[in-house]
């Protein structure tokens, strides 16, 4: 099994999606900044489809790469003779995947229900209007809902190949 770009014992696609987690957080405070302050809805607009394409491409990357491997515990532990998470670590590891997993299913839903909305009834270019309430409040719980999970993505990673590394 290929070793991860990264340098560490994870997957080549694996290190593909760790780089879209680090990668969308200053995306989305950008995208938001561009309509909360800058007042250029239209940007922030496209910022955010280039961001929802961004994300689902990593989900369904992340997706085909545990089927292909086998599953995540294929890839942390490669070599069943000689595992190199066990016991304690690697409960901890499949804790901290299980309130990943909590955010990164949510999230799709969220976003996907923001966006409908914002794209359905804003005006074409968009300002704001009768739909701005609403959409402030989904806004806000999709931005932190994907914060979260990129940081237990990036949480996740971290406790089964960085601090493990050789
Ligand atoms: C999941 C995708 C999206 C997220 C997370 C998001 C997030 C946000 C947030 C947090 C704000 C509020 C900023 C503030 O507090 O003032 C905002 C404002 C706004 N967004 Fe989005 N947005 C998304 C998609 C869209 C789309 C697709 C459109 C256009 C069709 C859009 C149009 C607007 C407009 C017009 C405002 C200003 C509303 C107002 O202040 O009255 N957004 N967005």
């Amino acid at each position: 099994m290929e070793r991860g770009f990264l340098g560490y014992d994870a997957s080549p696609m694996l290190d593909v999606v760790v780089c879209a987690l680090v990668l969308l957080v200053p995306l989305l405070v950008w995208s938001v900044f561009q309509a909360k302050v800058r007042k250029r809805f239209a940007l922030h607009r496209t910022g955010q489809l280039v961001l929802a394409a961004i994300l689902l491409t990593a989900v369904i990357l992340f997706e085909i790469d545990m089927r292909l491997q086998g599953g995540w515990e294929r890839i942390v532990n490669r070599d069943p003779a000689n595992p190199r998470l066990t016991g304690a670590a690697l409960d901890q590891v499949r804790t901290m995947l299980s309130v990943h997993l909590c955010f990164a299913i949510s999230t799709p839903f969220l976003w996907g229900t923001t966006i409908i909305l914002a794209l359905k009834r804003f005006p074409n270019p968009p300002v704001p209007g009768h739909h701005s309430g609403l959409h402030q409040k989904l806004g806000w719980i999709s931005v932190i809902d994907l914060v979260m999970t990129s940081a237990t993505g990036l949480a996740f990673y971290y406790l089964a190949f960085v601090r493990t590394a050789a």
